[in-house]
């Protein structure tokens, strides 16, 4: 086991969704300096890194995931200058900045793109992937995650295009020696600038089959075919190889990927983007726990599921929200308990092993917004409404204060903001002791001060059986114990571990509260982190 401090293992991460953190200029949307300003406010929470979702230059016909220039900063953002800005100042607080890296597309705007297009022979045509048509219909019978044939036909040269997603964003083409180079060559330029590591978007659909097979019918819902051609190929791993080279010959810099597979997630694939633990990305998203529902049994093999699977020299992260899928809050229910099953989330993310990741908002238990049709503007939520609305509930403005529109913005918000911001803010949540925003900043301190809580072994005792999950944290000097109740029934606990235990955070005990053995009433909802005290 590793003893010393390493700031993506045993640290805490934040992802901003930059149009919604803090607008400073009355745009009604978030921006660089808006997030300056509130570095105090994430150093107060105690977080040790930043994930930003893009900031770089966009026509935005995916919010930033249609990247036409890496080298620069959308003007909606702020400047270059402004980003430099970003990382001074966020390293003075011990905060480091994780860039997105979307690098499976471009935008159709970047200039890669308009040259590739140009014509049948331009040096870069072989930059994307494009291929002739049969008998007037797309090459193949691929399509893409945001509906319709993955191919767009472009008149100018008469071929047609690959594009995952929407058709703004064409699929680069990995098998291409430059282009790769080209790329890398975009995330050293990041590098050298101070950026501390990457999160790289869907890292399993880099390579696609080279002969460029169609896929098979899929049965599964949510799934119309399965993606054995387009997704999931195994030259991927090659790519990854590459990037962690990269980014390896800088000092102390971080790749998290999203290996994106569609509920229920697959812990396996996933952790395969981590090699062997030394020589693809430091850590993979599984996105398991995001499509499970509330029930403690589920929640447990969901994890142990992932805890297992994480090869031996590898390290695992955790994940209960981001900008693509429902709030946690909104999606666990519970009704009028929806805040007390958060408070338990909160608590048994903090504590896993692995590094957690908050999605903004979510330690102030912030919801999914209700959105009507004329306000939508995710492309997804645009074409599949009234049957989808999109992935804007989860991504509406910080609900800062009770001020008129959360205090995000003086101007025009460019999502509607939560109806509920006058009672769920970060400036409320501030002035009371119970609230959810102090639930966090003490865990997150407690997580950081305890050993056992940042590097110890997880070994689960209790395994989601009477709604309880229970497991103890383990290093050499430190040995904690976790309880969660997920249930709104009392329950009994009893593990015969004889010795002192201290109460050092919980929803319902007294912290200092002594106990002899692990022999106690858990309340409903309770979440209680005790920690044994003398000598093992
Ligand atoms: C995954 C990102 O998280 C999502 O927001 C985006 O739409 C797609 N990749 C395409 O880049």
């Amino acid at each position: 086991m590793d003893s010393k401090w390493i700031w993506w293992k045993h640290g805490v991460i934040y992802q901003i969704y930059p149009r919604s953190f803090y607008d400073s200029n009355g745009d009604g949307i978030g921006d660089i300096p808006g997030i300056i300003e509130k570095l105090d406010y994430l150093k107060d929470l105690g977080i040790d890194a930043i994930w930003l979702s893009p900031v770089n230059t966009s026509p935005m016909h995916d919010f930033g995931y249609d990247i036409s220039n890496y080298r620069d900063i959308d003007e909606i953002f702020g400047s270059k200058k402004d980003f430099r800005e970003l990382i001074k100042e966020a390293h003075l607080r011990d905060i480091k900045i994780i860039m997105d890296m979307v690098v499976n597309h471009t935008s159709h705007m970047h200039q890669w793109f308009i040259e590739s297009r140009s014509s049948l022979d331009n040096p870069k045509r072989d930059w994307y992937i494009w291929r002739d048509g049969k008998n007037g219909k797309p090459p193949n019978n691929w399509i893409a995650a945001f509906g319709g044939s993955s191919w767009e036909k472009y008149a100018h040269t008469g071929q047609y295009y690959l594009h995952s997603f929407v058709k703004e964003q064409p699929d680069v083409n990995w098998r291409n020696k430059e282009l790769r180079e080209a790329m890398y060559n975009e995330m050293r330029y990041w590098l050298d600038r101070g950026v501390d590591g990457f999160r790289l978007d869907v890292v399993n659909w880099f390579m696609k089959d080279e002969n460029f097979r169609n896929n098979t019918l899929s049965l599964r819902p949510q799934q119309l075919q399965k993606h054995r051609y387009d997704r999931n190929r195994p030259e991927s791993h090659e790519i990854m190889k590459e990037i962690r080279q990269v980014v390896d010959s800088y000092k102390d810099r971080m790749l998290v990927g999203e290996v994106f597979s569609l509920p229920p997630g697959d812990p396996k694939l996933s952790a395969s983007y981590i090699g062997d633990g030394t020589d693809e990305l430091h850590m993979a998203f599984d996105f398991s726990m995001i499509y499970k529902r509330w029930n403690a049994r589920t929640v447990y093999r969901t994890i142990a599921r992932w805890m297992e699977i994480i090869p031996e020299n590898g390290w695992p992260c955790h994940v209960l929200s981001n900008h693509d899928q429902p709030r946690s809050i909104s999606r666990f229910g519970g009704g009028s308990d929806a805040i007390k099953r958060a408070r338990v989330a909160a608590t048994l993310l903090l504590t896993l092993k692995g590094t957690p990741f908050i999605y903004y908002g979510e330690e102030i238990g912030m919801r999914n917004i209700s959105i009507s049709r004329k306000d939508i503007q995710d492309p997804l939520g645009k074409r599949y409404w009234p049957l989808y609305t999109g992935r804007d509930p989860a991504r509406a403005p910080m609900q800062w204060s009770s001020e008129e529109n959360a205090g995000f913005t003086r101007g025009t918000v460019w999502l509607p903001v939560h109806r509920n911001y006058r009672r769920v803010n970060v400036e409320t949540d501030a002035a009371d002791k119970y609230s959810m925003l102090n639930h966090y900043k003490s865990l997150i301190r407690i997580r950081k001060k305890k050993k056992a809580l940042h590097m110890g072994d997880w070994t689960p005792l209790i395994k989601g059986v009477d709604s309880i999950i229970a497991y103890t944290r383990e290093c050499e000097e430190q040995k904690i114990f976790v309880v969660l109740n997920f249930s709104n029934g009392v329950r009994k606990l009893t593990l015969n571990d004889r010795g002192q235990w201290r109460v050092i955070s919980s929803t319902h005990k007294f912290v200092n509260e002594h106990f002899t053995d692990i022999d106690f009433k858990v309340m409903p909802y309770e979440a209680t982190i005790v920690q044994r005290i003398g000598a093992l």
